[in-house]
């Protein structure tokens, strides 16, 4: 079940929302979890996480039903194609793809979204 919570910093308010438990992958491994329509790729390293906001940005088409071929994913729709190490668009009008913001505690990661629901670039 999708849990979260509004919190107000500055005049803006964001939205806390419980992403995945950090016991659910293990370093040097990779999720994707889908959130209020929008599919979201998790990867954790020896150190930390990234999470990548795992849509197109050409049409927002979920990545996932694209095709992956070691780090580059095609997306399905129109073709563009990303590096999802980097975020990078390899083929296409060249925007990356967004990493989000993102909190944690001992047990847990939560995604940090506006009120719009979308993520801010770091
Ligand atoms: S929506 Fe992905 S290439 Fe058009």
């Amino acid at each position: 079940m999708l849990k979260f919570r509004w919190i107000n910093l500055t005049s803006e308010f964001l939205m806390k929302v419980k992403l995945i438990k950090k016991s659910e992958i293990q370093p040097g491994n990779r999720i994707f979890k889908r959130v209020m329509s929008k599919t979201y790729l998790i990867r954790r390293t020896d150190l930390s996480f990234e999470i990548i906001e795992y849509m197109c940005r050409h049409q927002l088409a979920s990545l996932d039903l694209g095709e992956l071929e070691g780090n580059i994913v095609t997306c399905s729709r129109h073709g563009w194609k990303y590096d999802i190490v980097t975020g990078k668009c390899v083929l296409g009008d060249g925007t990356s793809l967004k990493f989000c913001k993102f909190e944690e505690d001992e047990e847990w990661i939560y995604l940090i979204l506006n009120s719009e629901g979308d993520e801010d670039n770091y």
